[in-house]
This record gives C-alpha cells, structure tokens and sequence, in this order.
C-alpha cells in the first residue's frame, strides 16, 4: 500500500489549483443514466472515486469516453444491466447514487447496500424510504436492493428526519421523470446539491427550490442531452488553506469559488488568517504566525461542513490555546484523534466532541489513515510535525484529492509518495 512520507517545517507558498468537487461529480455521472443522449461534462477531478463511478456505469452499458481535454464523453443509450455489484459499492458508498436514476429510467436495479463505513453507520432506509412512497417495489435482503416498478414513478410529497445529501440527490433524480410532481423537504442545501439540480435543469429537468430546504420537482417524460462544467471541490479548497494556515504560509487557491466555503473563510480568520479573494480564487496569508485554536460545531450546509472536521483538529493541535469541536453528522468521525495524539497532539474526546489544548509542536510518527478526510489531517499535521511522518493507507486520499504530494511539494512541502516504506 502506498505511503506519504512527509519532513515538516516548511511553510507553504505560493498557487494551487482547485480541482472539480468530488461530491458534484459523483452523483453528475449517476444522472448521466437518465438521458439516452449525448453528455459532455469537463473540470472533471481524477480521483479513485471517479474511476469507480465509470467503472461501475460502464459494466451497466454506458459508453465513456475520456477526451484529451480530460473531460469526459458519456452515453447511456446501451444500457442493459441494472446491476451495481458488492465489490463496487463497498468501495465507494456514493454508488448508491444510482438506484434513483436506475428506477426511475428502467423501472428496475438491484444495488448491493453500501455496507459499513469508518465514520459511521450510514444507513441509506431514507433513499429507500421515498422510493417506495414513490411507487417502487423494494426489497432489502441478502446485502442487496431489488427496486422495480411497473410504469412510471409517482410524484410525491417526501420529507427527510434528517437531512441527506445522496438522500436528497438520489430522489431528485427519480422525481425528474417520475409522472407529475415530487416536493422534498428538509432537503440538503450542499452546494453539490445545487449543482446536481443545475445539470439536470441543463438536461430539460424542471426542478426549483434547490439551495432551499424545499425542493419541487415536476416529473418530465425525457432528457436531452448537454455539455456541463462540474462545480471546484470546497473541501479541497479548504484542507489547503488550513495547511497554509497550520504551516504559516501564504498561498492563492485558483479555479475555486469563495461562496462555497463562507463558514470555513470566516473560522479562518478567526484563527488569524488575512483572507482576501476573487471571483474566482481565495488567498490565505498567515504572515507565519501561529494560528489560534477555533471552536464549532459541524452541520448541514450552510452550517460548518463535517468534511472540514477533520482537517481543522489537526489545526488546533498546534494553535494556541483550547479548542472544542462538536461533531453532530456522522457518529465515529474522530478517528484521526488517536492517530494525531501519537504525534503528540492534546486531545480529549467526549461523546461527539474533541477538547484540545494546543502543542508547541508536534512530533512525526507513523500514522495510518482511516478515511478520507481523517487521511488528510494526517497530512497536515505531518506538514508541521518535527522530523518524519509515515502516513499509511493513503488510497483513502486518493479516493478524495487529485494529485495531493505533486500539490503540497509545489508548494513547498516535503512530501514524497513511497510504495512501501519501512518503518522509520
Ligand atoms: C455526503 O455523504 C458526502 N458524500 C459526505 O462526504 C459528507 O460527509 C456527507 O454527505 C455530509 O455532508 C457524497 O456526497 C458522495 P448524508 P452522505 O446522507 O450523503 C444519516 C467526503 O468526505 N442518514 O448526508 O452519505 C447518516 O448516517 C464524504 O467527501 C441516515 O440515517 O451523508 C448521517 O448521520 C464523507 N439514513 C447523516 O444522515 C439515510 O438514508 C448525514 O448523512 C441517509 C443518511
């Protein structure tokens, strides 16, 4: 398994440019199954995810192609298997994103449940949930959803307990050619959400609300075809602007959105950060002061992202003074904690919230990556820490931030990928 080996004490400067979001263009290429035509989407990130996404379209009879451009080519006219097997899903969850489209499309799928996951539990009853109120057949055995109806699906009025970002993306895509109208409410505002609802809208969909926690979606009897450009990744903007910010640096994010990430912005200044920025690009300069430490607590959009947890723990550890961070999404999404306490980092975790007292300094060790965004507090505490860390398990990373070493080492990282180190 590939490592990254990283000697800290480099602060960072200089651009790095912003790739498209991952959770954007994950449930964008599930919706290509919903027109026979021709689409065209580009800004597309090379991510491990990415490549699972086309592999399992692909054994359904979806034609991709992927231009020199990178951007990618995609027809789903010869689709002739409903099917999205174990070994895929449980590599990637967001696979579930298909049975919407699959159901809605084909009157039929059978999806294999997406199985356990490091930060949670993550049960998908909701997706199936609002199928059925939509008319489906669903059954759930054997580590699999058999999903038909006979005709179409029917609109309905559909409402989450919880707020659901593939929830809310799956039954929007069946609603859009469900017969008559499907509202959704406690719908996720995520701005990939948005984006989902855009390319749709882009295909001929009639969808309104999206961005609200009311989505309205009158059912059409077709797609056409489009060209699109995905969304740049807030989350990927934002772990290297924490990084700039943990090693003292100044760097410019480019090809990104600062509306995005308001809340993220607005707790980095907090921590001491000068932030100015553009339409299209952010600039964090630290002026090598040592960032202070910053307490929230994680919600849905447009609340402060759980996907940023991670990575702003890690800044604590090293700003000065106590931090406390609530995490109220997912249930065991503080595994990064012990790992960061091997590198000397003051943590005390309590239910769903971590204390820490901020560290001199950190030490390098060798950690092992749990998950995505855990992978990439290891990352950054490795980038301040004293001496060498060892991050294992780093396919985690590759599922979430195209191209990160060649990233951090332009920036002025030291930060190598081995192919098996020994320990050090
Ligand atoms: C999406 O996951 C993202 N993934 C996650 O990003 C992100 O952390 C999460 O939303 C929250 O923002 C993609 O978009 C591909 P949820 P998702 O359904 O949709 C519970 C990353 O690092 N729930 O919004 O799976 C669930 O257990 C990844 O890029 C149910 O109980 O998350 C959780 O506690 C990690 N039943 C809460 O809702 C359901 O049917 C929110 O989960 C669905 C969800």
């Amino acid at each position: 398994m590939d490592k990254h080996l990283i000697r800290g004490g480099n602060p960072l400067y200089g651009e790095v440019k912003i790739s498209g979001a991952k959770n954007s263009v994950l449930p964008i290429l599930a919706a290509c199954l919903l027109t026979d035509q021709n689409v065209r989407l580009s800004n597309i990130p090379h991510l491990n995810d990415v490549t699972t996404t086309m592999e399992l379209l692909g054994q359904m009879g979806v034609k991709l192609t992927v231009q020199e451009d990178l951007s990618i080519e995609i027809n789903a006219k010869e689709v002739n298997n409903f099917y999205a097997p174990y070994k895929l899903v449980r590599t990637m969850r967001a696979s579930i994103l298909v049975l919407g489209p699959l159901v809605t499309k084909y009157g039929q799928a059978r999806v294999s449940l997406p199985g356990g996951c490091a930060i949670g539990h993550r049960p998908v009853d909701f997706h199936v949930l609002g199928l059925r109120k939509m008319g489906a057949d669903i059954d759930v055995k054997n580590g699999y959803i058999d999903a038909s109806v006979k005709g179409r699906l029917k609109g309905a009025e559909l409402s989450f307990d919880v707020v659901s970002v593939t929830g809310t993306e799956n039954l929007m895509m069946a609603a859009v050619l469900a017969e008559g109208t499907t509202v959704i409410k406690n719908a996720a505002r995520e701005p990939e959400v948005c984006d989902l609802a855009n390319f749709l809208n882009s295909l001929g969909a009639q969808i309104s609300g999206f961005g609200t926690s009311t989505i309205v979606i009158d059912g059409v009897d077709a797609l056409s075809g489009g060209s699109y450009r995905v969304l740049p990744d807030r989350v990927e903007t934002g772990t290297y602007l924490v990084a700039a910010a943990m090693t003292g640096g100044k760097i410019t994010a480019k090809n990104t959105s600062p509306d995005l990430l308001t809340v993220v912005l607005e707790k980095l200044e907090e921590a001491g950060a000068n932030i100015s920025f553009g339409k299209d690009w952010i600039t964090l300069d630290m002026r090598k002061e040592r960032p202070k430490a910053v307490n929230f607590t994680t919600e849905p959009y447009p609340g402060f992202p759980t996907d940023m947890q991670a990575q702003f723990l890690a800044l604590n550890t090293i700003a000065s003074g106590k931090g406390e961070i609530t995490e109220t999404i997912f249930e065991n999404r503080f595994m990064h904690a012990q790992e960061l306490r091997r590198m000397g980092a003051n943590i005390k975790l309590s239910g769903n919230k971590a204390y820490s007292v901020g560290a001199p300094h950190l030490t390098g060790a060798q950690v092992m990556a749990t998950d995505l965004r855990a992978s990439a507090s290891l990352v950054l505490a490795g980038l301040v820490a004293r001496g060498q860390t060892l991050v294992d398990r780093i396919y985690h990373i590759d599922r979430g931030y195209e191209c990160i070493e060649e990233k951090l080492a332009q920036l002025g990282a030291d930060i190598k990928r081995i192919p098996d180190a020994s320990s050090i």
